[in-house]
């Protein structure tokens, strides 16, 4: 689609980064019209960093641990008062944030502040989240997503939700049993794994299947529909609505024919 400007995504990772490699090898085969600007990770040594890398893509580590140490040096959990109130009130009553100490609360914020910097410097469009093991405040929502008919954030969940939310999708399904697993690409809202879903992907538990096997299944069908839903949102084919009962909804539009009149 040469007469659409590429969408500019940065994704955030924590180990890895197989999701990541699908989405650069799929924009560099012109299956999703967009550019990775930037690849972050809370991890420094997450081998996603090496994937975007050897991509020729920018990189940066968020490095909580120092935004704990600068809470420590600064009495920052003054200064950050009104951004830990707006953490804290637009979650869910069921959110860990919630539960928060201040402590921790602030140091989220002050890597938050860091990464909304990133985002902005590189001109950002939507941020995805391949398999980020860090959850990310009401007050960066606020910040970098402020209309929650407009979602910027993306999120790929290993089950399909809303059950199994949380950070072990494919071992708690195994665990418990269940005959039909598989992925959920979605929107990030203020809850955890809770937001809009923009699509689901399943397969079914061979007898007899080790956990590893029922694993590494599960995420061969993350590459193909995470890819699948960048496409969509990057040639801008999502309609987002509130339905009857005031939830957010996500549907597929089919493809718009070219017409140059
Ligand atoms: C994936 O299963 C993703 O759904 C989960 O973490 C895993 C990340 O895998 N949140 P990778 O780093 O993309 O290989």
């Amino acid at each position: 689609m040469p007469f659409m400007s590429k969408v500019k995504l940065a994704v955030l990772i924590s180990g890895g980064g197989t999701n990541l490699q699908a989405i650069i090898d799929a924009i560099a085969q012109k299956k999703i019209n967009a550019e990775i600007v930037c690849v972050g990770s809370n991890k420094p040594d997450a081998y996603g960093l090496e994937r975007a890398k050897k991509a020729g893509i920018a990189t940066f580590f968020l490095n909580y641990k120092e935004a704990k140490e600068s809470f420590q040096q600064e009495d920052a959990w003054l200064s950050y008062f009104n951004e830990r109130e707006q953490a804290t009130n637009l979650s869910p009553n069921n959110s860990p944030f919630r539960r928060m100490n201040q402590e921790e609360l602030t140091s989220r914020i002050i890597a938050e502040k860091l990464l909304l910097e990133k985002l902005a410097q590189f001109k950002v469009d939507f941020l995805v989240c391949a398999g980020f093991m860090k959850l990310l405040t009401p007050f960066f929502m606020e910040q970098f997503q402020p209309d929650p008919l407009k979602p910027r954030i993306i999120n790929i969940h290993p089950a399909l939700l809303p059950a199994f939310p949380g950070t072990d999708g494919y071992g708690d399904a195994y665990s418990y049993g269940t005959k039909v697993h598989g992925a959920t690409v979605h929107f990030v809202d203020y809850g955890v794994d809770s937001g809009p879903i923009i699509d689901q992907s399943c397969y079914r538990r061979l007898s007899n299947e080790s956990e590893d096997s029922f694993k590494s299944r599960g995420l061969e069908l993350e590459w193909e529909l995470y890819v699948k839903c960048l496409k969509l949102l990057c040639e801008k084919r999502l309609k987002i609505f509130r339905n009857s009962s005031k939830r957010i909804i996500v549907e597929e539009m089919p493809k718009r024919k070219f017409n140059p009149h």
